[in-house]
Formats: structure tokens, sequence, C-alpha cells
């Protein structure tokens, strides 16, 4: 029985986001987050590829070892040695999915696979039957399903939902489309195939103009219960679907979106550190939910209404996400009442003179200087040491 009013997150980041450039990761590495994963909450992990190599083998099953909560995955081609390592991988999992992908868009049939629509149907069919023999749960994927033709997409469902898959992802594998196409895709095959009320649909986007998330959205609104992302929206080319932006709508706007989830929502930016440290690169400064600048303030109105409320100026809190606390940026916007609160945090109650004083200093350094540390708001203190200290 598929629950309705729960969506279910499958985290990628150590497969599709690991097979990114830039994101490699060691065993030790892929351990580390998958325990911090763990602590996050996700439902499903996606531990790697098991036939892809040798150390991805390792790390699959070093996972499905170590890790106790969430479902353990792996990827495996739609072929009976892929299947077979996925399994060997997972085995030792408390629970564990099978993850089967071919391509079912003409052009992937033709040009990457050159089989016919007929010989993808009957491999489809085979080899989901034969890991139906290995684990009781089988996710299928039509890759590149978005440019697939309709008619030959539900044939496709048809024929893995007869075989014995339990959840159908149908990826926007090139990150081509809107939502509102995601949407009417979705909502076009829950019309179309038999028995698929009974199938957990899932929803897997790439962001190459950017959409990723939007889709996602779009998709959950068509009836998608389960999720695929990557912290930090890492994953091949522009990256997956950001898993921190799709828990904070679902959060924040659970208004609109009243579903369950299990993400441990102050979990969110230590995933995201410690993923930034695993890789090569962190989270652009005005990332969404986890980037430096997602809860800076810098302009004086701005800076004066969130100290007043917060909510002026902000739909969620950094600590409701795990960011320590909020940041006022001190630059050349910044007001009076933001220099004044800094001071306080610093230990340093100015009178109105005072303050008065030390803003025209302050703004005289602001021009100079990009950005204003502690030891210089407190040089500003000592007229001659302001403007000691370099950017
Ligand atoms: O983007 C994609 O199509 C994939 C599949 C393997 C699910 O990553
Ligand atoms: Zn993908």
């Amino acid at each position: 029985m598929v629950d309705q009013n729960k969506i279910v997150f499958f985290d990628t980041t150590l497969r599709d986001g690991e097979q990114s450039p830039g994101c490699t990761m060691h065993h030790d590495e892929k351990l580390r987050m998958a325990h911090q994963l763990t602590d996050l909450g996700v439902d499903i992990l996606e531990a790697g590829f098991a036939i892809a190599s040798h150390g991805d083998f390792e790390s699959v099953r070093a996972i499905a070892s170590e890790i106790r909560g969430p479902r353990i995955a792996s990827l495996a081609r739609c072929k009976r040695e892929d299947i077979e390592a996925a399994a060997r991988a997972t085995e030792p999992a408390d629970r564990s999915r099978i993850h089967i992908f071919l391509s079912t868009s003409d052009l992937h049939l033709a040009a990457k696979l050159q089989i016919t629509r007929e010989q993808a149907l009957d491999q489809i069919a085979e080899m989901v039957a034969f890991a139906r023999t290995l684990v009781d749960d089988i996710e299928f994927s039509p890759e590149d399903a978005t440019r697939t033709n309709p008619d030959f997409l539900v044939k496709v469902c048809e024929v893995a939902i007869q075989a014995g898959a339990t959840t159908l992802n149908l990826p926007d594998t090139v990150g081509y489309c809107v939502p509102q196409d995601y949407a009417d895709m979705f909502r076009m095959v829950r019309e179309r195939v038999p028995g698929i009320e009974n199938i957990v649909l899932s929803a897997h986007c790439h962001d190459d103009l950017g959409l990723a998330v939007a889709n996602t959205i779009a998709a959950i609104d068509a009836g998608v219960r389960q999720v695929e992302c990557a912290i930090n929206g890492i994953g091949e080319r522009a990256g997956n679907a950001a898993l921190e932006e799709i828990a904070a709508v679902l959060t924040v706007r659970h208004d609109r979106f009243p579903f369950q989830h299990n993400i441990v929502m102050n979990q969110i930016f230590a995933t995201s550190q410690m993923l930034s440290q695993c890789i090569s690169f962190g989270a652009a400064p005005n990332k969404a939910i986890v980037g430096a600048n997602a809860f800076a303030h810098a302009a004086g109105i701005h800076q004066h209404g969130v100290m007043v409320n917060p909510l002026t100026y902000e739909i969620m809190t950094p600590e409701s996400v795990g960011v320590p606390k909020n940041s006022l940026v001190l630059g050349k916007h910044s007001g009076r009442r933001a220099l004044e609160h800094r001071f306080v945090e610093l230990g340093h109650t100015l009178s109105k003179e005072q303050l008065n004083e030390v803003y025209a200093r302050f703004t005289e350094l602001a021009d100079r200087k990009k950005t204003i540390y502690d030891q210089d708001l407190l040089g500003l203190l000592q007229p001659d040491r302001a403007a000691v200290t370099v950017s």
C-alpha cells in the first residue's frame, strides 16, 4: 500500500552526486556521509553503483553492513551481472533495494543501446523478474523518460510492474522538462498504466535548466511520493534536485504540501558542510538554505527589520536548518542599528553620541573595505587604530 500522506526521500548524493566531476569521495568519506545522511533521516540511501568498480562495490557493501535505518540501494544496468553485483553488495543491509535502469527514448535506444523498442521491453521484463528472485524491493527507471514516446512509456511501465517492480522512477535525465510537462507525464502514466496505484512513483530531476526542484515539486502535486535528490544539489552536469530545498519547501509551505516526511531539518546544515569537506567545492554563497549568504542580511533596512522581528525578511529561522545564527553582514549598506547591535554583541553599549561618531568612521571605512570584521569595529572605538586590519 502506497502511503499517500508521506514523501519518501531517496538520497543519491553517494551515487549520482558522487559520479559527477569534483565529487569523488574515498571509502571512509562515503561511510562518514552515509552516517550523517542517516542522522538526517533519509529513507533510502543509494550507496553507489556496485558493478562500476571494485571500490564502489566495497563502499556499497560497507554501507550496507554498517548503516541501520535507511534502506540501502545500489544502481544496476538492466543486465544480469549488474543485478547480481548490486544484490551481493547490498546483502548485509536490513532492507535493500536494487535500482535498475534502461534507456527508453528512441534517441537513446538507437544511438546508445542500438536495440529496438521490443528488445528493450523484453530486457526489462527479463531483468526485473530476475532481480525479484534476489530482492523483493525493485526500482525501475526508464532513463530519459521525459523524452520517451508517451505510448511506449506506458508500455514500459506496464511491463516493469508485471515483472515485479515496486517503485517506478521516471527521470528527467537531461533536465529538459518544465514543471507542467513533468507533472502531466506522471498524470498520464497514473491514468493509463494498470496496477500503478500499488506502485510508488518517483521523481528524479536534473538541473540543466535550473528547474530540478520546481519539477520535483510539480511531480508531488501529480501524485509522486518518492523524491530523488542530493545534498547541495550535486549530480551529473548541473546536478540533481537539492535535498535541502525540497525538504524546506515541504516544511515551510506545509500549508500547500501537507505531507509527512522524515528529514530532520536541523541536520541539514551539518550534512551540507560535511559534504563540502569531502568533495572539491562547497555550496555557492547564494545557494538556498545552505549557502553562506542564505541568512545574511546586508541592507540596512533588512537588518533593522530582522532585528525587530526575523519574520520580516526570513521565511524560516537559520536555527531550524541547523545554521548556527543569522549573520548581519556589516558593510557599506549597513545601518546604524545593525552597528549598534554588533557592538552590544561585542560587549560595548554605545551612547547616542558615541554611536554617531563611530558610525561616521564606519561608513568612511566601509567605502574602502568590502568586509568589516569585528576587529575593525573595535578599532573604530579608538580612531587612531581604525582601518589597521586588511580584508
Ligand atoms: O538521471 C538519470 O536518468 C539517472 C538514472 C540512472 C535514474 O540517474
Ligand atoms: Zn540522474
